[in-house]
């Protein structure tokens, strides 16, 4: 069975999941209603020494449900920043997140937590892999947390391993692994809980063409086969093709915002261009 390709809702491991997870319905439904995630008009600073550096002010945008969106722009922009404000890593100063329909900032840490748990994941640059474990432990590790049992989680660690190309290496340890195996297994980690949304910073530039390729088109295959929201900091010109939609950040704003366009037989409404959403109504949630 591909697990990209079938909903994880088929297996008994899903069904535990859903009973671990009572917020998981009504997010599903906010979702189909409008943007999957949405930032109005935050803002972040951070203390640098003893000045205050404003990284991000008055930001705006909405990234739709099922969409593969990519933020681009200069080092030092904002644009991890931005990705860590829309997955509930850090908050705003200002401003409101919403993800799946539901205010971010109006959840406690516990309801936050369990909101990240069930319905994000996150790749990282660096990988964030442990040391100590295994390839399919790695995987396993946020599924204990969801209520599967030991052989749940492990049964679907083992097919999402398979999924990425990294069924082989399942009792490998990081040490024992590339850049470009690790990134595919923390990959893996990620889309094991079958997320509705799925966050990624950089995740092919510390790899060779090869597995960045490989990178590439897992995540590509996420969002077209799965639905899944996928945001991703990237400057690859592999993922930019790959794109549905591509913003591009300076001094932290967002100065372009382009989409694929639709084909032909869409109606006006879908070949519409996106606004672009620096300088917007931040009560606007319409976008
Ligand atoms: N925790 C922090 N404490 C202090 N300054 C921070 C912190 N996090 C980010 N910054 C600063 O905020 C600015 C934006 O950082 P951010 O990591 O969002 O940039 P970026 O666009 O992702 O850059 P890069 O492409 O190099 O990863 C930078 O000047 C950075 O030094
Ligand atoms: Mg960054």
């Amino acid at each position: 069975m591909s697990v990209l390709s079938t909903p994880f809702d088929a297996s008994a491991g899903a069904a535990a999941a859903r009973r671990a997870a009572p917020a998981a319905p009504s997010a599903r439904a906010a979702a189909a209603a409008g943007p999957a995630l949405e930032a109005l008009g935050v803002a972040k600073s951070f203390l640098s020494g003893a000045v205050r550096v404003q990284v991000l002010q008055q930001l705006s945008v909405a990234v739709c449900p099922g969409e593969l969106t990519l933020i681009s722009g200069p080092s030092g922009c904002g644009k991890s920043t931005l990705l860590s404000l829309l997955s509930g890593l850090q908050s705003p100063d200002a401003g409101r997140v919403r993800a799946l329909g539901e205010d971010l900032g109006r959840m406690d840490r516990r309801r936050l937590e369990r909101f990240r748990l069930h319905h994000t994941g996150f790749v990282f640059q660096g990988f964030n892999l442990f040391p100590a474990l295994t390839a399919v432990e790695q995987v396993q590790l946020p599924l204990g947390y969801l209520g599967l049992s030991d052989r749940q989680s492990e049964e679907r660690a083992r097919q999402v391993l398979d999924e990425v190309g990294m069924g082989h290496r399942a009792e490998s340890r990081p040490a024992q692994l590339s850049g470009g195996e690790k990134q595919r297994i923390a990959i893996a980690r990620a889309l094991a809980k079958e997320p509705q949304l799925l966050f990624a910073d950089e995740p092919t530039s510390a790899l060779d063409a090869d597995n960045g390729q490989r990178v590439v088109d897992i995540l590509h295959r996420i969002a077209r086969t799965h639905g899944t929201t996928v945001l991703c900091v990237s400057h690859d010109p592999r993922l930019v093709r790959h794109a549905d939609r591509v913003l591009t950040m300076e001094d932290g704003a967002i100065r372009s915002d382009w989409r694929q366009p639709a084909p032909e037989s869409a109606g006006p409404a879908a070949r519409r261009p996106t606004v672009p959403p620096s300088d917007s109504d931040p009560e606007d949630f319409s976008r």
